[in-house]
């Protein structure tokens, strides 16, 4: 019965480690805020994560509240979904060890974000870049949620911790619920503006063809107006991801602010060329983060505020969390206290 009035649980998080951009927003958050009525939601901070890259520690802390502000300037209400910090709710680190347990050398190896990372912090390939997953894992498993929607560079870490959830559970019985990832159809995978191969970034410089959603208006069209595109002479307008993935990208972007299918997008372009597509698209993005950008500005000048969301929610996540460290304790074999 309890079972049955449960809403079903969601959760995700964001690593502080860079200021949220446009692919974050696209990809993940602003899926999460239509959901609060439907589904009981856990969102977080990841600043544990955020520690396997080296961070400058006053940049992190501001970091974090900003993300903060910018959950709730993107419509996440801390009235109906629990909001909280990383770091804050203790069991993460607890579950996070006894999931490193459970997790093999082999999978974690394999990881593809583990490879890049490695590859681009080559002087600091420490042991929690390497079993991040598994602490990835206890983040999820510790709520029990039915979803985590996520982009699609995450959707690995989301697999992975379906295969630990198999592994424990075909040891110590039905223990953890198995999560499903939920990728979004269209804004999953948001590619950089100057480099259409590579996914936009949070963590590295503007060069790289980023938008934040603390960008202002004058930077954003800038950085859409100098977007790469392709040397089709024709500059047609037109979905192709494998030809034109700079095209693709925008059309992309595009479609997901303004809800409109690819078909529409090349009809609403036929025959105008790159130099009125790339700024509609700017355009379309800064009325979308324009109200996101002010009231993000407005609520991060009230720190009392921010300071009893987080305690809320830190509160309230731990109280579910700990259900569930206490029940893993338990069947692997701890006494308890
Ligand atoms: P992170 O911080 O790299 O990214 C946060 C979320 O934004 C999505 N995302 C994108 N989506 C589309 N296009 C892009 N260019 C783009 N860039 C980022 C990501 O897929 C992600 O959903 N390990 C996670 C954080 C995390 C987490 C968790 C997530 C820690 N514990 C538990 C879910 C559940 C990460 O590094 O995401």
């Amino acid at each position: 019965m309890e079972e049955m009035l449960r809403k079903k649980v969601m959760l995700s998080g964001i690593k502080p480690s860079g200021d949220l951009t446009l692919g974050s927003y696209l990809g993940a958050v602003r899926h999460w805020a239509a959901r609060a009525e439907e589904f009981d939601c856990y969102y977080f901070m990841a600043d544990m994560h955020a520690i396997t890259v080296r961070q400058d520690p006053a940049v992190l802390r501001r970091r974090t509240l900003e993300q903060l502000a910018q959950y709730i300037a993107c419509g996440l209400n801390p009235e109906k979904n629990t909001l909280f910090i990383q770091s804050h709710v203790h069991q993460h680190a607890e579950l996070g060890w006894v999931l490193n347990c459970y997790s093999m050398f082999g999978e974690l190896s394999r990881m593809t974000q583990f490879k890049d990372k490695s590859a681009k912090n080559v002087d600091n390939i420490n042991g929690g870049l390497f079993t991040y997953p598994s602490l990835m894992a206890a983040d999820i498993l510790l709520y029990q949620p039915d979803y985590v929607p996520v982009g699609e560079d995450q959707k690995q870490h989301v697999e992975l911790t379906r295969n630990i959830v198999q592994r424990f559970n075909g040891i110590y019985g039905d223990v953890f619920k198995m999560p499903e990832p939920y990728i979004p159809k269209v804004g999953a995978r948001i590619m950089s503006l100057t480099n259409p191969a590579s996914k936009m970034s949070k963590s590295e410089d503007q060069d790289t063809g980023r938008v934040t959603l603390m960008d202002d208006p004058t930077l954003i069209m800038k950085q859409f107006k100098r977007a790469i595109t392709d040397s089709d002479t024709q500059r047609c307008v037109r979905y192709d991801p494998e030809e034109k993935p700079g095209v693709a990208n925008l059309m992309t972007i595009y479609a997901a602010v303004t809800g409109k299918s690819y078909q529409e997008i090349e009809a609403e372009f036929d025959g105008q060329g790159y130099g009125m597509f790339k700024p509609a698209v700017g355009e379309a993005v800064v009325e979308v983060l324009r109200p996101i950008r002010d009231e993000a500005q407005r609520i991060l000048k009230d720190k009392a505020y921010l300071e009893s969301v987080y305690r809320n929610g830190a509160e309230k996540a731990s109280y579910a969390a700990e259900r569930t460290l206490r029940k893993v304790y338990k069947k692997i074999g701890f006494i308890s206290q």
